[in-house]
């Protein structure tokens, strides 16, 4: 019998990834192509949507041929995406109008302020669970509108479409301006500010709030369900699954049950807890997401904390500081030290997300003298991923009555035992691995193959979860608070230097 698989696409902030998935859940292929990153002036993170669809164009090929797969071995394709990074393109000709402006991209911070001010935080929280943030989708439609000429009226006329990434890349797969799908999910939507999370729906007000026509928006659908034919690339295969990045690897975690929960350490870091069929507000800045909607079943919902910057200051400290030639050698340039010397970082480069919210932080570096060396900034650049864990953990624990106990992790920064160790050190609980480190591709591949009838159901997947590594808490209890203690000290010197 002729093996099959599933495929995955994981449309990431720093690049396009295609992964053949067997049975088992074990990676067969990968083929990745990086795209570039545009800053065109502070605070500004823009990409290039056509070289993304290009890049895909090279990455669904390459990860069959390596391993000589055909296109009619592969079952069903499953998207996840980098969310919030809005694109608006012509509906006739399929041309993106100008770049993408990407999640991390705080050009709307005064609009942000404006929000705060007038309707205040009830109105958005009621509608959409999250908070006025440079972070979500709307403000950057808004911030177009009232920077491109002509453009919300085009977009009323039906002649600009909107998307997020995952909108974007099955429009084109299926056919782009030749009877494209436009289509998002659940999850992607939820990262908007345009949907209500409890119908599930694009909310009436919130448009009207933001001026977005209701005829550029996508379609709501569920995270799992046969959506179309990916005719452009895989002719007779069909896309089944889409996902925001984040929300995949609470799937591809097997994180099912209430309570469960992940933390993904990428561009930024990302801990979601399944909250089950139950909204949760959060009483200390967490976002309410959805987590993931399988076909007609109940949505099921998450806690988030999202850190802007986790792996993104190891390459700011690699590309833009030139300390190290490798994300893997901060590691080393680290052991050279016992510690971080006094010194902190707060990179605060697009604001403080959760639990804090603050778009006017920037960051900051404390505790300089001249006995610092590159290896102390090392472990500080390091350390500022434990601490934001640990923020988000104490919030997530304060918010829901039962405390993790574990935290499975995944994501590149993985790799990096002392910083696994670190994160375990802060927490003061185990923190686990699974052999499938790539469980964003391996969750969209999931829902993907569920929908398709590749797997039966969600037992089957929890079955394919095995741990590959495990860090237990070692460090002084008197040490850990104090240099918690510092860190919070630090963050209070990043807040509100934006005026
Ligand atoms: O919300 C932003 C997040 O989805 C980006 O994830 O992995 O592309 O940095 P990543």
């Amino acid at each position: 019998m002729v093996e099959r698989y599933v495929m995955s696409i994981d449309q990431g902030t720093n690049s396009t990834r295609c992964i053949l998935f067997d049975h088992r859940g074990r990676l067969v292929s990968v083929a990745q192509k990086p795209h570039q990153q545009h800053f065109p002036r502070p605070g500004w993170v823009e990409h290039d949507a056509l070289e993304i669809w290009h890049n895909l164009q090279r990455a669904v090929p390459e990860a069959l041929s390596d391993v000589g797969v055909g296109t009619d071995q592969v079952a069903a394709v499953g998207l996840a995406n980098q969310r919030e990074t809005t694109v608006l393109w012509d509906r006739r000709t399929g041309a993106p109008l100008g770049r993408a402006i990407v999640w991390q991209d705080t050009r709307t911070a005064p609009l942000v302020e404006d929000l705060l001010q007038r309707p205040g935080e009830e109105f958005f929280e009621e509608r959409c669970s999250l908070p006025p943030s440079t972070y979500f989708s709307a403000l950057r439609v808004r911030w177009l509108f009232d920077h491109v000429k002509g453009l919300q009226e085009r977009a009323q006329d039906g002649e600009v479409l909107f998307g997020t990434m995952e909108t974007w890349l099955i429009w084109n797969l299926t056919g782009g301006a030749d009877g494209g799908l436009h289509i998002t999910d659940v999850t992607n939507a939820s990262r908007t500010m345009l949907m209500n999370t409890r119908t599930l729906t694009w909310d009436g007000e919130l448009l009207e709030f933001f001026g977005v026509p209701r005829p550029m928006l996508p379609e709501i659908r569920s995270s799992a369900e046969t959506y179309g034919e990916a005719r452009a690339l895989l002719p007779g295969v069909l896309i089944t699954a889409a996902l925001g990045d984040q929300q995949a690897a609470l799937f591809g975690q097997t994180c099912f049950s209430p309570g469960e929960a992940k933390c993904t350490y990428g561009t930024g870091g990302f801990l979601l807890l399944n909250t089950g069929n139950e909204l949760v507000r959060s009483r200390h800045g967490l976002l309410t997401t959805i987590g993931y909607k399988i076909g007609d079943q109940q949505p099921v919902y998450a806690l988030e904390g999202s850190i802007a910057v986790t792996g993104a200051l190891v390459q700011w400290f690699r590309d833009r500081l030139g300390m190290i030639s490798s994300a893997a050698e901060i590691e080393t340039l680290a052991r050279t030290v016992e510690d971080n010397g006094g010194c902190y970082i707060v990179p605060a480069f697009s604001g403080l997300f959760a639990p804090h919210w603050r778009s006017d932080a920037r960051g900051v570096i404390v505790g300089l003298t001249s006995y610092i060396t590159k290896g102390h900034l090392a472990r500080a650049v390091l350390e500022a991923t434990g601490w934001q864990t640990r923020e988000v953990v104490d919030a997530m624990n304060a918010d829901s009555s039962v405390a993790i106990e574990q935290l499975k992790v995944d994501g590149g920064m993985t790799a990096d035992n002392l910083l696994m160790q670190f994160v375990a050190d802060v927490l003061d609980v185990p923190v686990v691995r699974p052999m499938v480190a790539e469980t964003v591709s391996l969750g969209a591949a999931y829902a993907a193959g569920l929908a398709a009838g590749y797997w039966p159901d969600l037992e089957v997947l929890r079955r394919n979860w095995h741990r590959a590594a495990q860090w237990l808490p070692d460090m002084d209890p008197a040490l850990r608070e104090s240099e918690y203690d510092n860190w919070k000290r630090a963050v209070e010197r990043s807040l509100g230097w934006v005026r």
